[in-house]
């Protein structure tokens, strides 16, 4: 019996999809997933430290995995992710049942600290490598599906060199570096020969692609290229339907990446676009070299190109000397926007970074009202925006059975995404077949609800014998295995 693997994952989609370039590697190693942490022979923790309650999650999770260690002789332990590039050795040396340590430039090297950990090794591996070696991984083995059907992410870069002074981000993820395309277009073609129909580009600040090869006019020999153009080669892939990219930068939207959005249908009417701030005086002691005026300059391009666009967003609040003035920027900025959705959160000093030296830090009760305040105004613009929706048709790529499904009778509650990534939920009748995660489907909008939409099968087009109308006219009998419930 192959050894098995589990992976606990924190943090964003970056750390997500590390777990998947390990889970693969591991598959390649002989490996195979565990349905369950108690019969996993090894266990890895990929965590995150953008906040500190992020990093302590790791150590509660550590301590109480003592009695899983200790339960089977031989089981191996192991962390990798930001904490660890940021700990490094330390952690090993706090936690006698750890076995390694893995940095988030040393994901190759897990199977060999996996064998070496059986050998009794303990070791930390968190050397920075600025070469491109990182980027070369195996393609995904057979036995090995990813883990979100008919989607993926890709990475097109890594690293930050914005240092942001509320961020720990350039310290766990080392210095920006960009994957050349042609090992981004490859893998995209091998995706889709795997029926994937969704791709979203992955980078800390990934619309930086190229830039510093541009800069200094070695792009053609680096291999890499503008995101706008990038995008464009990746829309030719055949089979990819839908482009996205997480997190862009408002520094870096060139008139190319605007029109991408106007010119390429491929890529998805959706930006998420981080504010952090309305404030011209927080942003510019965040060192974000943006002002609000200019922020909000993008949003109109982006609206101009395409005027259904949805924009989503990131904001702190309670940055150090945050007055309620500042705060109240921020609010109006939300306003303007009409953000679809947001991400809030309130600052958290992280270890070596500028804004954790700086004076006028806010106390965390107004912080938490600060929070509290701006989460009510973007519940309201949510909803707004979600019943604006009604009526209109969409289509959906399908991601399983929607949340609400539990103890369902003989209808399923099934739940999809829009490409503006507003989460459809909708019901078939028992008797159909349940279409697979991944499959394209149309459908109207019938209800807005806070926080998400509830769609219906739309009438059968002219022509179109398919009960479920799938736009990939792929039969749902055929598929119907795959529907994975998440
Ligand atoms: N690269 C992205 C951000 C990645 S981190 C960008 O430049 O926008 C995701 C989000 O976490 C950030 O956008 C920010 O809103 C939040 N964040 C980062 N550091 C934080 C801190 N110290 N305290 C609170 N929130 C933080
Ligand atoms: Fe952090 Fe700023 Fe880099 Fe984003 S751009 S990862 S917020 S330092
Ligand atoms: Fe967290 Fe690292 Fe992502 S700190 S948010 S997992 S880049």
């Amino acid at each position: 019996m192959p050894a098995l693997y589990a992976v606990r994952t924190y943090g964003c989609q970056m750390n997500v999809h590390d777990t998947e370039k390990v889970a693969n590697l591991l598959h390649h190693a002989g490996f195979r997933p565990a349905t369950d942490e108690s019969e996993a022979d090894l266990l890895l923790i990929n965590t995150c430290s953008i906040r500190e309650k992020a990093e302590n999650r790791l150590y509660s999770d550590l301590g109480a995995l003592r009695e899983w260690k200790a339960a089977v002789p031989g089981r191996v332990l192991g962390v990798g992710g930001c904490v660890a590039q940021q700990e490094g050795d330390r952690v090993l040396r706090r936690f006698s049942h750890l076995d390694f340590v893995f940095g988030t430039h040393n994901l190759r090297l897990v199977p060999d600290m996996v064998e070496a950990a059986g050998l009794g090794e303990r070791q930390t591996m968190t050397d920075e490598h600025r070469s491109l070696d990182r980027f070369d991984l195996p393609e995904r083995h057979e036995a090995f599906a990813g883990t979100t059907p008919g989607r993926a992410f890709l990475t097109v870069m890594e690293g930050c060199d914005m240092f942001c002074t509320f961020c720990i981000v350039p310290r766990t993820r080392g210095r920006e570096i960009s994957r050349p395309a042609a090992g981004i277009l490859g893998e995209a073609r091998a995706l889709a020969e795997r029926g994937v129909r969704e791709v979203t580009l992955l980078g800390q600040t990934v619309n930086a692609y190229g830039r510093h090869d541009l800069k200094r006019g070695r792009d053609a020999e680096a291999g890499t290229m503008a995101f706008g153009a990038l995008l464009g080669e990746l829309a030719a892939t055949p089979g990819i339907e839908r482009i996205r990219y997480t997190s862009p930068h408002p520094l870096f939207f060139d008139d190319a990446l605007i029109q991408a959005h106007a010119a390429i249908p491929e890529v998805c009417p959706h930006v998420h676009l981080p504010l952090q701030s309305g404030s011209d005086r927080v942003l510019a002691a965040m060192r974000r070299r943006y002002t609000a005026a200019e922020y909000l300059a993008i949003v109109e391009r982006l609206k101009r190109a395409r005027p259904d666009i949805a924009i989503t967003t990131d904001v702190i609040v309670g940055f150090p000397g945050e007055t309620r003035a500042d705060f109240e920027d921020t609010l109006a900025v939300m306003e303007a926007v009409e953000f679809a959705d947001s991400y809030s959160f309130k600052y958290s000093p992280r270890p070596e970074t500028a804004a954790a030296e700086m004076g006028g830090q806010i106390d965390p009760v107004e912080a938490q009202d600060r929070l509290a305040t701006l989460q009510d105004l973007q519940r309201g613009l949510k909803l707004a925006g979600n019943r604006r929706c009604v009526g209109t048709e969409t289509t959906i790529l399908v991601e399983g059975q929607s949340a609400r499904s539990a103890g369902a009778d003989s209808a399923q509650q099934l739940r999809g995404r829009d490409p503006y990534h507003r989460v459809v939920n909708f019901t078939l009748p028992g008797e159909l077949p349940a279409p697979a995660a991944g499959t394209l489907l149309e459908l109207r909008i019938v209800e807005a609800t806070p926080h998400s939409l509830i769609g219906e099968r739309t009438e059968d087009r002219p022509g179109v014998k398919d009960p479920l109308r799938l736009v990939d006219g792929t039969t749902p009998a055929s598929r119907e295995s795959e529907l994975p419930v998440s």
